[in-house]
């Protein structure tokens, strides 16, 4: 089925804690948006996976109701259908796969599969026509952290991933250890403002004296050492009572070190790539001290993209921009899709060191 000049895309999210869904005419036009969050993971300090199932299987069809009637539109006014089959928690998955599939067999509309990560990436496209390829890609969220250099949409040169923990996965165990809630990246960043970065010199992973670039972890990030170090520094302060006092400078001492990390790798493969423009993605991206401290090492000359909070988090709008790019290569999905909480990364390839 071949498509109009300015299709209208639903977008549907539901891989994670967060159903979203979102009608998008062309490549701009975002005529409705919709995300809820599930608040029900807050109680258990993270995700748990058949809450969230259950939640999303509740949610989706008044979701996308709400997204359509912002957009003043029906279902059938919809000329194609994107969702996220992978990576992300397969009962989450299937119920946006499963929503998305049964809607393009009823109205006889194509559908195309989106990774999520790749989503994470058209984020910042949404509201900067500037944001093309080529740049270096930080994407930063709860599950994944990869960074690569994109010459173009499609084709993703792999520099570095972590070795561990993902940086989002970090912010939320620390969080956890200092007593804030989930998810732990705002909290952090919200108890580091004002507070001393500087009291607690944590370790940066991965990041060595005399380190060359051409060393295998040259690009790659680990996180679960920091995160140890938290742990270490917080039992040590709860014996001399002091973790109240301290727990912010805490929190900012573990920001900066992990933005550190970030910064430094990502600066590494603006050196190696001679490539001066970096984007930003995922819900880490929404951190606003990453944000400086790149714009801030990268200098004047050179341009860091990144989106707004709404559309860094997940969300159905990145889905929706995603799969329009999907289909206007001319994919289509069958009905043999299916969700993948491994989903292999579409155009990935390792680029040697
Ligand atoms: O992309 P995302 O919404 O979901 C996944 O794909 O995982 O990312 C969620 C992650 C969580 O770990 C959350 O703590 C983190 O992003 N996060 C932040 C901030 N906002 C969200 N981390 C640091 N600073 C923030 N402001
Ligand atoms: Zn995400």
């Amino acid at each position: 089925m071949s498509l109009l000049e300015d299709p209208l895309v639903l977008g549907l999210e539901t891989s994670c804690d967060e159903t979203s869904a979102a009608v998008l005419r062309g490549r701009f036009d975002l005529l409705g948006h919709v995300i809820l969050s599930q608040d029900v993971h807050e109680v258990y300090g993270g995700v748990v996976p058949e809450l969230a199932a259950r939640a999303h299987l509740q949610r989706v069809d008044d979701v996308v109701d709400a997204a359509l009637a912002q957009a003043g539109m029906g279902l059938h006014d919809v000329d194609a259908l994107a969702v996220t089959t992978g990576p992300g928690l397969i009962g989450a998955l299937l119920v946006g796969v499963s929503w998305a599939k049964a809607a393009a067999f009823a109205l006889e509309r194509p559908l195309v599969a989106v990774h999520h990560m790749e989503a994470h990436l058209f984020g910042p496209v949404l509201e900067d026509p500037e944001a093309e390829p080529p740049f270096v890609a930080l994407l930063v969220s709860g599950g994944h952290t990869l960074l690569m250099h994109v010459p173009e949409w499609g084709r993703y040169e792999l520099l570095g991933e972590t070795r561990d923990d993902a940086a989002g996965e970090a912010f939320d165990k620390v969080a956890k250890l200092l007593g804030y809630p989930y998810p732990g990246g705002p909290a952090i960043e919200r108890a580091s403002r004002g507070a001393d970065a500087g009291r607690f010199p944590l370790p940066r992973p991965m990041i060595r004296p005399g380190q060359r670039a051409g060393a295998d972890d040259w690009f790659d990030f680990s996180f679960s050492g920091l995160k140890t170090a938290v742990a270490t520094l917080v039992g040590t302060l709860e014996e001399t009572n002091s973790l109240e006092r301290e727990r912010a400078h805490v929190a900012a001492s573990f920001q900066e070190a992990a933005v550190d990390a970030l910064v430094t790798k990502t600066m590494r493969a603006v050196d190696r790539t001679r490539c001066r423009r970096i984007l930003l993605g995922g819900g880490v991206s929404a951190n606003r001290r990453l944000r400086a401290e790149m714009a801030a090492r990268l200098g004047p000359d050179g341009r860091v993209l990144f989106a707004s909070p709404r559309l860094s988090l997940d969300n159905g709008a990145m889905v929706a921009r995603a799969g329009l790019f999907r289909l206007e290569r001319g994919e289509r999905a069958g009905a043999e899709m299916s969700a993948d909480a491994g989903l292999p990364f579409p155009g990935l390839t390792r680029r040697r060191h």
